[in-house]
């Protein structure tokens, strides 16, 4: 039986931010929720959240998430960290140890790491080798090469500070031994702290060979302490998000220029030009197109769809064949049926439209029902709010509403319509007739321009 327990109660001081730093974003999601999910791969029994610092914040930000929580109020170090967790360990059960700001660890590597203990060796760590292992807690061997103790970089002498192989400080323990480990610790160290690394010599001195795996990269055992490095992450981050996209047929004009902040699912032969962002789930078609500078976020689009550059969907499903922009804006609760067209500095909200519906120029469609093949002209606005209420207007199949016209909701354009430019519409328009809603256009037959004397 497995459970994790993450370290999370650290405030991250040189983050120089109030957010904690555990929920500062990689990706668009708290480093936390990455090290939750890979953890949540391997099947737990139990994930224990180690919080401190923001603790409210920290817990809000996982609501949803099926963790437990141990609550660390002064940070005393590592070792005092897992002491406030190991009360909900079952003696039998493996915890594996995890840290809320080593955000990129891989779920392979932690398999493998877990797989080392067993009745006779309940303590594994994970360890990597460094060209510059400034910083780490080093991994003291003897000359058969089993491991005898960690050494902090505070606490080494010259000697040890040349030992290459660090402590990432993610490990796996039996419940059982971890649980008497801890209450054997001390904080008769330079730095005053309760380390959790002391736990190693513990091992060794009560005759158990302390076994190691190797981390596969220094990128999965990164952690992030600053802006800087949390910006290094991202960048490898998403090397690796686009690099999936390649691999699985999508072209992306510069993998440099393209992020991703959740999950993308692409058909064949979609095209992402440079200086897009894709949040939350989106869902690409076979044959989409991408203009650059587009912002997608919880975006379904069927297949054909074109995006021209910069137009900015969230929350909305594009029908196949449909295009959109250059410079328009979808908001929440759109859904286009195919061969929709959707031009430059529209902007559609909680709108439904019909096959070939067209909005090309200059709208504002919101809370609407748009039939089949209508035609909206450039500058039409639904005025859909009335300060206090939202109300919707709906538009039957084939109506053809004029340029500048103002469709005042609640209100219905019948199928055929076809209204006049310019028109303010208060009242329901009838099927298949002209309606006009403007003042009538006069000529002032005797009127004179006046003239300079
Ligand atoms: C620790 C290890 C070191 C290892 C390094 C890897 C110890 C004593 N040292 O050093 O061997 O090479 O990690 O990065 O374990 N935390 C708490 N409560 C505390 C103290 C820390 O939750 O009281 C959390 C921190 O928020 C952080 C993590 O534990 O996420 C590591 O703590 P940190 O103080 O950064 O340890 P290091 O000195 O880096
Ligand atoms: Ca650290």
């Amino acid at each position: 039986m497995l459970s994790s327990i993450i370290l999370a109660a650290g405030k991250g001081t040189r983050m120089r931010s109030v957010l904690p730093k555990v929920l500062q974003p990689l990706g668009g999601q708290p480093l936390l929720h990455h090290v939750i999910h890979t953890a949540q791969s391997l099947a737990l029994r139990q994930t224990i959240i180690v919080a401190g610092f923001g603790l409210e914040a920290v817990q809000d930000a996982c609501v949803g998430l099926n963790v437990s929580w141990a609550v660390q109020a002064q940070q005393l170090g590592t070792g005092h960290a897992v002491a406030q967790a190991v009360d909900q360990l079952l003696d039998e059960e493996t915890a594996l140890i995890l840290y809320g700001d080593v955000p990129l660890i891989q779920a392979g590597t932690l398999a493998r790491l877990v797989d080392l203990v067993d009745d006779a060796h309940p303590l594994a760590l994970l360890t990597v080798h460094l060209p510059d292992p400034t910083g780490y807690g080093r991994i003291v061997r003897d000359a058969s090469g089993n491991m005898q103790r960690i050494v902090e970089q505070k606490d080494a002498t010259p000697s040890e500070r040349s030992i290459g192989e660090v402590n990432t400080g993610i490990m796996a323990v039996k419940g059982k031994q971890l649980r008497a480990w801890l209450a054997r610790l001390e904080n008769n160290n330079s730095q005053g702290e309760y380390y959790l690394t002391d736990i190693i010599a513990m091992a060794v001195s009560d005759g158990f060979m302390v076994r190691s795996a190797e981390a596969t990269s220094e990128m999965e055992v990164l952690g992030v302490n600053d802006k800087a490095q949390l910006a290094g992450l991202e960048r490898m981050y998403q090397q690796e998000k686009v690099n999936a996209l390649l691999k699985a047929g999508v072209t992306v004009l510069d993998p440099a220029r393209c992020d991703i902040r959740g999950r993308v699912e692409a058909g064949m032969d979609v095209s992402i030009d440079v200086n897009v962002i894709l949040s939350g789930k989106v869902v690409l078609g076979n044959n989409v197109m991408i203009g650059a500078g587009c912002v997608l976020t919880n975006v379904t689009l069927g297949d054909g769809v074109t995006l021209l550059p910069y137009s900015v969907l969230e929350d909305c499903v594009i029908g196949a064949d449909s295009r959109v922009g250059p410079f328009a804006r979808v908001r929440p609760g759109t859904v286009t049926q195919d061969h929709a067209h959707i031009g430059n500095f529209v902007e559609l909200k909680n709108a439904q439209l019909g096959s070939g519906a067209k909005v090309n120029h200059l709208s504002y469609v919101g809370d609407a029902t748009i039939g089949a093949k209508v035609n909206i002209g450039a500058g039409t606005i639904t005025c859909n709010y009335d300060g206090v209420n939202k109300h919707r207007t709906v538009i039957g199949e084939g109506a053809f509403i004029g340029s500048n016209s103002a469709l005042v909701a609640p209100v219905s354009i019948g199928a055929g319509a076809t209204i006049g430019a310019g028109s303010v519409v208060t009242k329901d328009a009838p099927e298949d007739k002209l309606t006009l809603a403007r003042a009538k256009q006069m000529t002032l037959e005797s009127w004179q321009r006046p003239v300079k004397k």
